[in-house]
């Protein structure tokens, strides 16, 4: 049955795929960005665009919207460090009137971008939905906060709403990709080694106590995460908050990732190793049970080649 749903932050690089997913399932899709960090050409044809903030989402929603998609944040861990009030104001800020526009306009379905950057240095491996949550950033902190208002909104008003928590997105769909600007994800900035645009990849630390001395982290195609946000949306149940973490729960070094490059595009990516970075845990890798028992969802390119692969193929648009 065709939907109607508000995908904020539908500009950007996860949005945009699950609105391009939404629309091939025959959804009505209406996104909404404010375009801060994402981009006008990356709404995909077939969704009605609205250059708006979330915090005035009260002008657009209305009772004929069946759920609301939440991607819109500022997701720069670095930034989050010397300027935090950026980070409160928009991502807890915007989501407060978020919700606040929601109760008014009568829906009660959310799916919520949260992250594994609200566990912190990991007590266990893999990390499981009910590991303690320790963020090391005012971004995961930020994250962590929208999911506990997130729980006492279901609980008090009965939304029914879905947290997915990412671990490492990667990959691209059809026209949409990954652009951030600055980009600090590991395998767009490996690929901007293998188109010239930078000289050699940093290895931040080469003696974590993993395999190679690298970190090791959880790397989800782009496309494998969207069908989980289909999922999720019909999942969602009045009066529950279900948080899921989404990975493939295989890690892969980030040595493992740029030789994975050099096979790709064929390129020697010179590589620098230089000191680890404060607040980087060894592995980061997610147990998804949850979301194959409570959503059914069950990823299928995991291949970390196939991930870069595809990600290879946008980045030489
Ligand atoms: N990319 C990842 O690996 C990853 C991992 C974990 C969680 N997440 C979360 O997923 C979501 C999407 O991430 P992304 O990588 O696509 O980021 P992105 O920066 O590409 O997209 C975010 C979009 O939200 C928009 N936006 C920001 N603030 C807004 C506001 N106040 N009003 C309207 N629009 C606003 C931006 O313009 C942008 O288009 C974020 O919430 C992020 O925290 C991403």
């Amino acid at each position: 049955m065709s939907r109607k749903y508000l995908v904020t932050g539908g500009a950007g690089y996860v949005g945009s795929v699950v609105a391009q997913h939404l629309i091939e399932a025959g959804h009505e899709v209406t996104v909404l960005d404010n375009l801060s960090t994402g981009f006008r050409e990356g709404v995909p044809a077939g969704a009605k665009f609205i250059e708006g903030d979330i915090r005035d989402a009260a002008k657009w929603l209305d009772s004929s919207y069946d759920a609301v998609l939440h991607f819109a944040a500022f997701s720069q861990v670095g930034e989050s460090v010397v300027k935090p009030e950026k980070y409160w104001d928009n991502n807890v800020g915007g989501t407060m009137a978020l919700l606040a526009a929601m109760r008014e306009a009568d829906v009660r379905k959310l799916v919520f971008s949260s992250t594994a950057a609200t566990y912190g240095e990991p007590v266990s491996s893999p990390i499981t939905e009910t590991d303690p949550t320790a963020p090391t950033s005012p971004y995961g902190a930020s994250k962590l906060a929208v999911d506990h208002m997130i729980t006492g909104e279901a609980a008090a008003h009965g939304l029914g709403a879905v947290s997915l928590r990412y671990f490492n997105v990667a990959g691209a769909y059809g026209e949409q990709g990954e652009r951030h600007d600055p980009e600090s994800h590991l395998i767009p900035l490996v690929l901007q080694v293998a188109q010239g645009k930078r000289e050699a990849i940093s290895i931040f630390g080469d003696d974590y106590p993993t395999p190679d001395g690298t970190c090791v982290r959880d790397y989800i195609h782009v496309a494998d995460l969207a069908q989980a946000h289909l999922l999720a949306v019909d999942a969602a149940t009045p009066g529950e908050h279900l948080i899921c973490n989404l990975g493939n729960g295989n890690g892969f070094s980030v040595r493992e990732v740029i030789e994975t490059v050099r096979q790709v595009t064929g390129h020697p990516i010179p590589e620098v190793t230089a000191p680890r970075r404060g607040g980087d845990p060894a592995i980061l890798v997610a147990s998804a049970a949850t979301a194959r028992e409570r959503l059914g969802w069950n990823p299928t390119r995991a291949d970390l080649a196939g991930i870069v692969a595809d990600a290879w193929a946008f980045a030489q648009r």
